[in-house]
């Protein structure tokens, strides 16, 4: 029989990816989305790639009885991936209870009732925000982490203790955290991608808008960096690629393919790329120019991390694969396919 996984915050941009590559590999998916940062329209996309449209439940998972409804609903759910969350870096410092009350009541809620509802596996949605600034690149999952600079990242670092907490507790499941890099792109269907809720924070984005002329102009945050040209360095990874890791670590955990109750994977490519190299490399790929201008620097940016995913790579059995023309090709064609559909 099919293995029956809860995606929560599944229609949303990392979520609705996983769902399509966990549909492939033969998994029934439940959704459950409260849709506050994404739209039932979604689930059209992810139908038309798999042909499959999920369980989909609209509801909150900080509300327990919801939860509650929904295990009783959709018995036999062997594991959790965790997407549900507020995480917008800019916004959690306007908003920090906001953030400590939905980022954690999430976690606490679904923990709780894994025992209670027998679900065996669960996969956190990390972030390389955790490491703060590297004192070495590439990082490995060994090094040490820092203190946040902000509260969405405080809330990544608490949800990662808590569930480490929980396991020592003797808690019958296991776990895996995810330290995602930088998720750019979309599926090359377009039939999915990512939809940001107003201006866009985030860089490729903020790329695509400005190539397509939603934006006039791109701010490119600080030339001053003390990296080889400059400007701050990343590790962009394939969201098709890193939505595959989810399906990677679900199996290990299914599969008991570890020992380990907790285990932790960088997922990135392993390759550093600057804010010009990859503006670069989406005009090399799209043929679309970008303007954009050099301005000051973001304040609370990174200077450069990239991972270093060789754990990921062995033990996971996981790697990044895509290009990053592809990559970039992608998200354009996305951008395009929303302009088509009067989104933007
Ligand atoms: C941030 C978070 C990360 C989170 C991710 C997705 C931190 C340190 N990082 O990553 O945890 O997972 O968002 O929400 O909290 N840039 C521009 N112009 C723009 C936008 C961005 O030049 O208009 C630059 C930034 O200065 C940065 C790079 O592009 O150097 C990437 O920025 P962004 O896409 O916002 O991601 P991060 O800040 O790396």
């Amino acid at each position: 029989m099919a293995k029956k996984i809860l995606v929560t915050g599944g229609t949303g941009f990392i979520g609705s990816h996983t769902t399509v590559e966990l549909q492939l590999a033969g998994y029934e998916v439940v959704i459950i989305d409260n849709l506050s940062n994404s739209n039932r329209e979604v689930l059209d996309g992810i139908e038309k790639i798999t042909g499959i449209r999920p369980v989909f439940v609209e509801g909150d998972c900080t509300d327990i009885n919801t939860l509650h409804k929904l295990f009783t609903e959709n018995p036999g759910i062997d594991g959790i991936i965790n997407f549900a969350a507020s995480k917008a870096v800019g916004e959690s410092v306007q908003k920090p209870i906001m953030y400590y009350r939905n980022n954690l009541n999430i976690l606490l809620n679904l923990l709780e009732l894994m025992p209670v509802y027998g679900v065996k596996g669960f996969v956190f949605s990390s972030s390389c925000t955790v490491y703060g600034e590297p004192d070495q690149n590439p990082i490995t999952e060994s090094a040490p982490t820092k203190k946040a600079t902000s509260p969405y990242g405080a809330t990544k670092q608490i949800c990662e203790d808590i569930i480490a907490d929980f396991i020592k507790s003797g808690a019958p499941i296991k776990a895996i955290l995810l330290r995602y890099f930088n998720p750019i792109g979309a599926h090359p269907s377009a039939e999915i991608g990512e939809l940001p809720n107003g201006v866009p924070q985030n860089l490729v984005p903020y790329l695509t808008q400005t190539a397509i002329g939603i934006r006039p102009m791109l701010n490119v945050f600080g030339n001053d960096y003390n990296t080889p040209d400059g400007f701050c360095i990343r590790d962009f990874i394939n969201v098709v690629d890193l939505a595959k890791a989810h399906v990677k670590a679900l199996e290990r955990m299914l599969e008991d393919k570890s020992d380990e109750a907790l285990e932790v994977f960088n997922i990135g490519t392993g390759n550093g790329l600057s804010v010009m190299q990859l503006i670069t490399a989406f005009e090399k790929a799209t043929g679309v120019k970008v303007p954009y201008k050099i301005v000051g620097r973001r304040e609370g940016d990174i200077e450069q991390i990239w991972a270093d995913p060789k754990r990921a790579n062995e033990v996971l059995g996981w790697k990044a694969e895509e290009t990053i023309e592809d990559t970039m090709l992608s998200a354009w064609k996305w951008q395009q396919r929303l302009r088509e559909r009067g989104i933007m």
